[in-house]
């Protein structure tokens, strides 16, 4: 939801070091994007639209300068527009600033400054920053004071930098949204995520919450809210700059399905191993099980929690899945003795950091499971399980889907003490599994046949369940068409009602004790005219009532549906691409929800 970049340093055109990192950054928001650059005085570009837009408004330009800043906006406060797009400056344009977060006091502010005489030329919160920067500057106060005295007037969440006239330091600052800082040989970085600047460097130091950074060509200063200095990690990243680029796949989506394979092997490794049968999780060693397990989450990890859920459940350990918008308002039983899991890819996201904090306030244990080392849920959470996946820049989460579903059920392993070389097996074997499913999968043609209806529906039953409800999100978030998901049993409950022969049903039909249930719902719908794409592993059962069908190996009632799900994530990637949508950036939506 946002995302900002800084860059100072002598080893490259600081242009192309803010465009790459905004590239890098899309996925965060796309409805404007601008830079700063500052020398003798501050050149400011910003235009709506992606950062495509940008660029060709910027690739005439001879900007030189000593350092800069970037942002690439999901709007918040006021619509796509180029004078609502960051960076913004004070009336006299010495500072330039960025913004991720939402400035929950800029009205009172605005309204001080402009009685004060301040001109505003934006409805975004992010305007009163440089403005309070100004008034400070005009106090007396030098820039590094300015820039303190800004930050510390804005209640709310922010990671925001800012650039002065003449000056190549870049400052910076953060409380409740992610920045990272990048030690390069020949300058230093600062952004919202890692993405933005792997290319040049792979050290980097996480931020925390209320500490400030001056960075300079030379060097990086951080300190905490009173000014002391602070001693950092640097860290290295893992991650390939090559896992960043597209791969010569026309999408990153379709990059990152075929990926799958490849992230649960690294989700996977040296937690299950040839040697035993086991599943060791090292981070989680200390990790006391405490029932009912309540999982929190949003969105697609929301549905990947139902999974969880129910695989703890299966083991006998009751366990509960929450919306986390929701937890603060469904009087959720926690307590210090609860264990409450957020799920959730970015770390960042705002509704489930709420109720991971909520539960941390009342001293609950808290467990996030997330893909994003040094996110948020990482720091403030008492244990970190990582999903492993590796950078994933489509805006439609897949193969952190397939991670935080293996993860899970790594984790119901670890916490029922319980595991069998049958269950070993499953997990070691899935990669290939899915590869196999990658190969052989005529979803393209299936996406063919139906590209043009009025609405997808998805049923499935247990561990199905979720896999339904993630397709229909899937199917709707990239294509722009209605599409459904429903528990198979609960169609005749009302939804049937919606069901012609121009609504697809795709039927997950993938184990052997829900099989027969779910043919009945199939028939249901056949008996209404409906065409059924069928998800399964057991074809001879399900082809007399399918239209279609799309085979997926076997790997046993929990894995199946695992599997079954990548079938999913390429009929609704095929339909998007007939359709001609924005597969990557889909409308309206920000890959990291920093806002509730
Ligand atoms: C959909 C999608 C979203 C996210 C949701 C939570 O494809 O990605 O539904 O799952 O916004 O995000 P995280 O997992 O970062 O908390």
């Amino acid at each position: 939801m946002c995302g900002i970049i800084g860059y100072t340093g002598n080893g490259g055109d600081v242009l192309d070091v803010l465009m790459n990192g905004l590239s890098g950054l899309e996925y965060r928001g796309y409805d404007s994007a601008g830079v700063a650059v500052t020398d003798s005085s501050l050149a400011i570009h910003k235009r709506e639209g992606e950062v495509s837009a940008l660029e060709s408004a910027v690739s005439d330009s001879t900007i030189e300068g000593l350092a800069g800043i970037g942002h690439t906006r999901w709007s918040t406060h006021g619509p796509p527009s180029d004078a609502n797009a960051h960076p913004h400056t004070d009336c006299g344009s010495r500072v330039a600033v960025v913004h991720n977060g939402i400035i929950e006091n800029y009205q009172e502010l605005r309204r001080e400054l402009e009685a004060d005489g301040h001109e505003f030329t934006s409805e975004t919160d992010t305007e009163v920053v440089p403005h309070l920067i100004a008034s400070a500057l005009e106090t007396g106060a030098d820039r590094e004071e300015a820039f303190r005295a800004a930050v510390r007037r804005i209640e709310g969440s922010y990671a925001v930098a800012a650039v002065f006239d003449g000056s190549e330091t870049v400052y910076a600052a953060r409380h409740e949204s992610p920045l990272v800082l990048g030690i390069g040989d020949d300058g230093h970085y600062l952004a919202s995520d890692v993405p933005a600047f792997i290319e040049y460097t792979d050290r980097v130091v996480y931020l925390e919450d209320g500490q400030f950074a001056r960075v300079n060509p030379s060097g990086i200063v951080v300190t905490d809210e009173q000014g002391a200095v602070v001693e950092t990690a640097v860290e290295r990243v893992e991650w390939d700059p090559e896992d960043a680029g597209k791969s010569g796949y026309d999408h990153y989506m379709l990059k990152e399905i075929h990926e799958q394979p490849k992230a649960i092997r690294q989700c996977l490794r040296e937690r299950v191993t040839e040697l035993d049968s086991t599943v060791v999780v090292e981070e989680l060693a200390d990790l006391e099980l405490s029932e009912p397990v309540q999982f929190v989450a949003c969105g697609t990890s929301y549905h990947a929690a139902m999974f969880g859920a129910e695989l703890l459940r299966e083991r006998g350990i009751p366990a509960q899945t929450f919306l986390a918008s929701e937890f603060g308002t469904d009087r959720v039983p926690i307590d210090e003795s609860s264990l409450v899991v957020g799920v959730t890819q970015s770390g960042e996201t705002a509704d489930t950091m709420r109720a991971l904090r909520e539960a941390n306030s009342v001293g609950a244990t808290t467990l996030a499971l997330t893909n994003t080392v040094g996110s948020s849920a990482a720091r403030e959470c008492d244990h970190v399980m990582y999903i492993r996946a590796g950078p994933e820049i489509g805006v439609a989460a897949t193969k952190t889907f397939a991670s935080q579903q293996v993860a899970l059920a790594m984790l119901s392993s670890v916490l029922s003490a319980e595991s069998s070389p049958a269950f070993v097996e499953r997990l070691r074997a899935l990669p290939d599994q899915i590869q196999q499913v990658l190969d052989e999968s005529d979803a393209r043609a299936v996406a063919e046949t139906y590209e043009d209806s009025d609405a997808y529906f998805f049923i499935g039953r247990g561990f199905n369940e979720s896999v339904a409800l993630e397709g229909a999100l899937k199917m709707k978030e990239i294509t722009y068409k209605h599409a459904e998901g429903f528990a198979a049993g609960e169609l005749k409950h009302g939804p049937l009602a919606l069901v012609t022969d121009r609504t697809p049903v795709f039927a997950l039909v993938t184990s052997e004790r829900d099989a027969a249930k779910t043919l009945g719902n199939v028939q249901e719908v056949k008996a209404r005219d409906a065409p059924v794409i069928a998800v399964t592993d057991v074809p001879e059962k399900v082809s007399e009532y399918a239209d279609h069908v799309l085979e997926v190996p076997s790997a046993g009632p929990r894995f199946t549906p695992v599997l079954a799900n990548i079938q999913l994530q390429l009929v609704s990637y095929w339909v998007a691409n007939r359709l001609g949508r924005s597969i990557d950036k889909p409308r309206n939506l920000a890959k990291s929800v920093t806002v509730e």
